[in-house]
């Protein structure tokens, strides 16, 4: 049986295309009454106050970067995360300061703290909420208490997490929250994204900056528009959001999904070579599975891997080794955990139509090739 399982892919079904469909039907098909839904059904999923739709996931970080920071700010953030995270600090004129992971993947609190009380020039913390599992939720209250932080949680992989009863994108600890629609994400737009937050007055300065920094002032004049910040075009259209709404609906039954494959992967991988990064986590939305594999050469065991179908990933290349960013002087940083985490983890495929006889190949796959 020839296979060629990705590491993720979206789920749509006949409701999905239907509700596209009618929206494509309808009169507003840029943003309209189907992006005011969505964004509410956001809200209430979430339990954030507000939310706004945006074009992408990096959109949504750009735009959380203009009203959170200032030029010259220094923020705290992780090198085990998609380019984005960090080159949104750099659009908004910020200066990114890369922390070290912890064995779980995300950015370690503890040396944000012992960094926060060595440079009162940090103002920000932007921590990624890694492959589905929410950061610890108490560490971010107290360090944004202490330190008076502004936090950002880049909650991409992370919508419909849970974590000592609060939900990812709430915003109970932090200022502001990012998700991304990507296919390969936990629910799809096609493209899109969303910022969630309590905080009404960053709120009212995210939808001006969507488009274009106008203001309307029908009460001027019918035609009467001001730009008063300089945005840009981050709308989401209501043919996408109509996509997300009705994939929202079917969210938790994707998480199951996912949790369930999660739990299949941890039993075969007990007492073996492959060991999952963290235990299992039934908050966690298992948007990647990680698994660490001690290797000498691990571009000959993913090279295996794809060859006989099993689409690995590598999640991720240290943000701040990329050439971009070595060229800004970065990229030296003691970063142990971050540079071990690089040489063992492998993605491995995981999403809510993922059979259990494709489980079981990837498992005896993987077994195969690590075995030799
Ligand atoms: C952690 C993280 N942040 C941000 C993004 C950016 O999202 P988008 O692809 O929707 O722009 C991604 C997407 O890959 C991501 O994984």
């Amino acid at each position: 049986m020839k296979k060629s399982l990705p590491y993720g892919r979206q789920t749509i079904d006949e409701e999905d295309i239907a509700s596209v469909i009618e929206a494509l039907q309808s009169d507003l098909i840029t943003t309209g009454p189907r992006v005011k839904a969505f964004e509410e059904a956001l809200c209430t999923y979430t339990g954030a106050k507000y939310a706004v739709a945006v074009a992408n996931g990096t959109a949504a970080l750009h735009l959380a970067s203009l009203v959170l920071l200032n030029k010259g700010y220094k923020v705290l953030t992780t090198p085990n995360t998609f380019l984005s995270t960090v080159n949104a600090i750099v659009y908004a004129g910020a200066k990114p300061v890369f922390i070290d992971i912890t064995k779980e993947g995300n950015i370690d609190l503890d040396l944000c703290e012992e960094m926060l009380q060595k440079d009162p020039q940090i103002k920000a913390l932007y921590g990624v909420a890694f492959s589905g599992k929410m950061l610890d939720q108490k560490r971010l209250a107290s360090l944004r208490e202490k330190y008076g932080v502004a936090i950002l949680e880049d909650n991409a992989h992370t919508i419909g997490a849970v974590s000592e009863g609060i939900k990812a994108g709430s915003c109970v600890n932090s200022d502001a929250s990012i998700f991304s629609f990507h296919p390969v994400k936990n629910m799809t737009t096609g493209e899109g994204g969303a910022i969630t937050t309590n905080d009404s007055a960053l709120h009212e300065r995210l939808l001006h900056l969507r488009n274009h920094g106008i203001v309307r002032k029908p009460e001027v004049a019918p035609w009467y528009y001001e730009m008063q910040h300089l945005g840009f075009n981050y709308r989401l259209t209501d043919i996408q959001a109509a996509l997300g709404l009705s994939q929202l609906h079917k969210l938790d039954g994707f998480l199951a999904k996912r949790r369930e494959i999660a739990k299949r992967y941890h039993e075969a991988f007990a007492n073996s070579p492959v060991k999952p990064l963290y235990p299992f986590d039934e908050g966690s939305t298992y948007h990647l599975f990680v698994v660490r594999v001690q290797t000498d050469d691990k571009k000959a065991l993913f090279e295996n891997l794809i060859e006989r179908g099993v689409g690995v990933q590598l999640h991720y290349i240290p943000v701040n080794k990329q050439p971009y960013y070595r060229k800004l002087g970065y990229g030296k940083e003691t970063t142990p955990q971050m540079d071990k985490y690089y040489q063992e983890a492998i993605s491995l495929p995981i999403y809510p139509t993922l059979g259990e006889e494709e489980q079981a190949y990837v498992i005896q796959t993987l077994f195969e090739v690590v075995n030799g």
